[in-house]
């Protein structure tokens, strides 16, 4: 079959391989690694990898042929836990943590997340829309194709509503595809202080309305000292499972006082932060299969060394991601590639376990793996192309922004390190009739890499 577009020429091609479930332990470390090779793409769809020269029975007159070299190429990227949508920053207080505050004592004299809950509630739909289309835009031109966006600086239901309804629209007219996380467990609320139960039951109350308006397909929540118990915790995420909601929870992240266990128990998707988780921790969440969303700029940025022992989880046998945790005040970035070089620089961990935990391991935590986070034949054409000799290069060289290509669904979306072809993605034109009939095509066709370069083999 003729592709529409082939990408050749390419260094190196990382192919994370897909199977079936999130790699865990060892299986992290493995990949595909093609050299000297091309990615052929078919409608909106992953048609071919290989290496070396196109096969000639992939070009025709319309294909369109883009030469590649001293660039590398991998999955679009995949952001997997942000807090995308508020109003404000926090920049005041950036300067009291300097002066030794902690997150912690930030948050219970009224700050932190209260204050950004103060003026995402003044934000009305129109100004959060456009504050978070900038961060939006600043995460593809790092090269990510889908981000987890959460609520929870409403903190009532009308603006943990409105903050959905947003991620919810930017989802329907940007390239980038959000995943939507209802948070109204991040904070207390000040009036809520001295009997924080009675919020449990309001954010109870709002489960089903965000299951019947179709808002958000994972309920998260903030098990912390000061924040959320694990008892409140279990009790808010045993309910959102109940109403079909995907969990999640933000445990061990300051102190550990039970949430790791909590996801345990629940077999929640994934268990957030575990900055201090304890060993027992890891040997019960790599026995539940629960993911571990890693934030080391979370710990860069609040000044800590307690990164997460990600090592240590690796070699029990979870799987793990790498994210950004984009917010207002424990973690203000937007920089995935300086969380993945955080990864190797502050977590010593490996190239390929660094890449498949920001590719196929990121897309199971967002339970989109059938379509994307590898470059299997028959998933969405997301690809991040990056200007680099080889892939180690993108971790040696830190902080600077690599990627100058986007492909989202086959289409360019960042060229030259440039926004293009904005209005080619609102969702009523992602999926015409061409498109259609070009999968229907696709769909007698769904092998894997490693049978494309046996392909190849076998014609030599
Ligand atoms: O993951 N820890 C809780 N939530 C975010 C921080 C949100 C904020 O400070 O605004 C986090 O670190
Ligand atoms: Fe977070």
């Amino acid at each position: 079959m003729i592709a529409d577009k082939i990408i050749y020429n390419l260094n190196e091609i990382f192919c994370p391989i897909d199977l079936g479930h999130p790699l865990r332990g060892d299986e992290m470390k493995e990949a595909k690694i093609l050299k000297n090779g091309y990615i052929a793409i078919y409608g909106n769809k992953i048609y071919e990898v290989g290496e070396g020269d196109v096969p000639e029975d992939l070009v025709g007159e319309e294909t369109e042929l883009i030469e590649r070299s001293n660039h590398v190429a991998m999955p679009g990227l995949i952001d997997c836990h942000t807090h995308l949508v508020y109003g404000g920053s926090r920049e005041h207080e950036f300067a009291d943590k300097l002066k030794g505050l902690t997150y912690l004592d930030i948050l219970k004299r009224g700050g932190g997340i209260l204050s950004t809950q103060r003026e995402t509630q003044k934000a009305d739909f129109d100004e959060l829309y456009l504050k978070s289309k900038k961060l939006l835009d600043h995460m593809i031109f790092h090269g990510v194709t889908t981000v987890e966006a959460k609520s929870g600086y409403g903190l009532d239901w009308e603006n943990e509503k409105k903050q959905m309804e947003v991620v919810k629209s930017l989802d329907e007219n940007l390239a980038i595809d959000l995943v939507s996380t209802f948070m109204a467990a991040h904070a207390i609320p000040f009036e809520y202080k001295e009997n924080p139960d009675d919020f449990v039951d309001e954010v109870l109350k709002m489960i089903p309305l965000v299951k019947e308006e179709n808002l958000a397909e994972f309920c998260d929540v903030f098990c912390e000292k000061g924040v959320f118990t694990a008892k409140q915790s279990y009790k808010i995420l045993k309910e959102a499972q109940k109403y079909g909601l995907k969990t999640r929870i933000h445990a061990d992240e300051i102190e550990s006082i039970g949430g790791s266990s909590v996801a345990a128990e629940l077999k929640t998707t994934s268990a957030e932060h575990l900055m201090v988780v304890t060993d027992e921790d890891i040997k019960k969440l790599a026995e539940a299969e629960v993911i571990g969303n890693l934030l080391p700029g979370t710990t860069f940025s609040l000044m800590e060394d307690s990164y997460a022992p990600a090592r240590k989880m690796i070699d029990e046998g979870m799987a793990i991601t790498l994210t950004t945790d984009s917010n207002p005040g424990s973690c203000p970035t937007a920089n995935i590639q300086f969380i993945m070089q955080l990864g190797a620089l502050a977590m010593k961990l490996e190239p390929n376990e660094i890449f498949n935990a920001v590719t196929i391991n990121a897309a199971y935590s967002v339970d989109r793996a059938k379509n994307i986070g590898s470059l299997d034949a028959g998933k969405n054409a997301d690809i991040a192309i990056f200007e680099a000799k080889n892939l180690d290069y993108l971790l040696y060289f830190f902080a600077t922004n690599l990627c100058t290509e986007v492909y989202k669904n086959g289409t360019l979306a960042v060229k030259n390190r440039q926004i293009v072809n904005e209005d080619k993605f609102f969702k009523n034109n992602k999926k015409d009739i061409e498109q259609i009939e070009k999968e229907k095509k696709l769909k007698t066709r769904i092998p894997i890499y490693l049978d494309n370069l046996k392909r190849r083999d076998e014609e030599e």
